[in-house]
């Protein structure tokens, strides 16, 4: 405890020294989120990164978080405790690839989730993040095709809710998310009958869940498919004693803060995900420190890719 507290001391105290605001996406370990000055998905914390006054953003989160600060303020110093925490649904497309895809479909409007390199959102139109992503689809004129890249369960989902036919889905996928399979989920919903089952549209188990609830296997209404930030405002709003929680493991730290009388409980307790594992208490130390790893982003590409992460962060106020 000693030393936590005088490492949470220091972290504030070098923090304060570089105008720096930390921000915490809710997979980061439990020490990180709590130190955090802001806590949430990955909508709300570009956000907070475009509006914050501080001349420095500490991301503690993935790679494209950190860069999608930076391509949202160029003017500011983006540093990343490790700038080796990559992510495999960003590495599931790249922008030759993408390049490609579009010449395949021309006149297609490009919606790309904000899990994306920099390169990949040069080459967009709009990008949209799990909260979102269902306005960003819906705000496109009907006729119109969609290609939507890289999660083909958050495309899926998108295209159950918005009944779009026009919309060609890239076959990419987290290995974290991916990996909480259907099977799983229908074995620990029978076991808590009454409990609610929050999933996270990257799930590979997201269709099983609606699969489940259209055969009367679970109540439809304890099916809710939520991006990690508006699984904690639901938290809040449940009348339910216990959670089913479908995602990256981090999360259960912030329901549980949310709500701590509800018992969550982790549809699969090893999606862990290695990437934002990398950001450990000593590498944010040695951020704040050194003021290492800085992300930069070529100037060329950040401009390209600037109007597609606006519109994103516009949509779904
Ligand atoms: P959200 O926080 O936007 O729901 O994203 C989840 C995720 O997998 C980020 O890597
Ligand atoms: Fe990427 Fe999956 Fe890790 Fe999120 S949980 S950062 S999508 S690898």
């Amino acid at each position: 405890v000693e030393a936590n507290a005088a490492w949470a001391e220091e972290v504030r105290r070098l923090a304060k020294q570089r105008d720096a605001v930390l921000l915490a996406h809710n997979y980061q370990v439990p020490e990180i989120q709590d130190i955090a000055d802001h806590t949430g998905d990955s909508l709300a914390l570009s956000r907070i990164a475009a509006s914050s006054d501080a001349s420095t953003i500490v991301f503690c989160g993935v790679h494209f978080m950190a860069e999608t600060a930076k391509i949202l303020s160029p003017e500011k110093t983006v540093l990343i405790p490790d700038a080796r925490a990559g992510c495999s649904l960003a590495d599931s497309i790249t922008g030759e690839q993408l390049r490609a895809w579009k010449a395949e479909h021309p006149g297609a409007v490009v919606v790309s989730y904000v899990n994306t390199t920099a390169e990949v959102k040069a080459e967009t139109d709009i990008c949209c993040t799990s909260s979102n992503a269902v306005d960003v689809v819906a705000s496109i004129p009907a006729d119109q095709e969609v290609l939507f890249l890289p999660d083909q369960f958050l495309g899926a989902h998108v295209k159950r809710v918005t009944g779009r036919e026009n919309m060609h889905i890239w076959a990419g996928e987290c290995h974290v998310h991916a990996g909480i399979n259907g099977a799983e989920l229908a074995e620990r919903a029978a076991e808590n009958p009454d409990a609610d089952l929050f999933i996270h549209p990257e799930c590979g188990c997201a269709t099983s869940a609606l699969y489940l609830a259209g055969e009367g296997a679970v109540a439809p209404d304890r099916v809710k498919i939520l991006s990690t930030g508006d699984m904690v405002h639901e938290a809040r709003d449940t009348k339910a004693k216990s959670v089913l929680v479908a995602t990256e493991i981090g999360m259960i730290h912030q329901l549980r803060k949310a709500a701590p009388d509800i018992d969550f409980r982790a549809v699969n307790d090893r999606a862990s995900c290695r990437y934002m594992k990398m950001i450990t208490p000593a590498a944010l130390l040695r951020c704040l420190r050194d003021g290492l790893d800085e992300v930069h982003v070529d100037v060329e590409t950040a401009a390209k890719a600037r109007a597609s992460v606006q519109r994103m962060i516009e949509i779904g106020q």
